[in-house]
């Protein structure tokens, strides 16, 4: 499919920079992007022209991957009431205009018609003094307070890629944030 490429590629070329230092794949991409064939997820995309510049996608928890809905569900949650923001990811000449904005707006009025009580998703933990985190480096936290989502204490999940300076994958920690929708 076209478009799964063209989100893989997005995904594997905007990845690779810190803190998700992905190596990416086709092939990871194939398995990976499978969470989002069904008829409940949404795929946001932004284009310039018929190019596709970025990508926001979101599903049913309880349909997504096994180790974020059991994380959810070990902390007292439904995941089949949780919408999970997968990933949103933009080229930089296209950063700064509001489309990181549209893609939450998008998203969780999807989880809103679905009849969803929660929106979540997943960032992963890096040390402060991981050597390849940038000096200018800025975490979207505070982008993400302002769209009323906080990190819930303790609740993380584990998922494992290759990362760009290692042989193999790795286990990483995610922390999962939420919102009430
Ligand atoms: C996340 C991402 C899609 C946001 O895209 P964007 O279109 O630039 O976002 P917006 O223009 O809507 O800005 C959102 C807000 O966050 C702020 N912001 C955006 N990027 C930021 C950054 N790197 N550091 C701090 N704040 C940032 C903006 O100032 C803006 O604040 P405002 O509401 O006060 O105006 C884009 O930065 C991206 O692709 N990043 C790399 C991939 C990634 O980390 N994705 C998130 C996890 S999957």
């Amino acid at each position: 499919m076209a478009w799964f490429d063209a989100i893989a590629d997005l995904r594997i070329q905007i990845f690779r920079g810190f803190p998700y230092l992905y190596d990416g794949t086709r092939a990871y991409e194939q398995k990976y992007l499978k969470h989002y064939l069904n008829k409940h997820s949404l795929i946001v995309g932004a284009f310039d022209g018929k190019k596709l510049v970025g990508a926001a996608t979101c599903g049913i928890l309880s349909e997504h991957d096994q180790s974020f809905s059991e994380t959810l569900s070990d902390a007292g949650f439904n995941p089949e009431t949780m919408l999970y923001c997968g990933e949103s990811v933009l080229l930089p000449e296209y950063r700064g205009q509001g489309i990181g904005h549209a893609f939450f707006d998008y998203r969780e009025a999807h989880g809103r018609e679905l009849g969803l009580q929660f929106s979540c998703f997943a960032a992963v933990n890096r040390p402060h003094n991981h050597p390849l985190k940038p000096e200018n480096y800025q975490p979207l936290d505070e982008f993400w307070y302002k769209r009323d989502y906080v990190p819930l204490e303790g609740v993380e999940a584990d998922f494992s890629w290759k990362d760009v300076d290692q042989d193999k994958e790795t286990d990483k920690t995610m922390q999962i944030w939420l919102k009430m929708l």
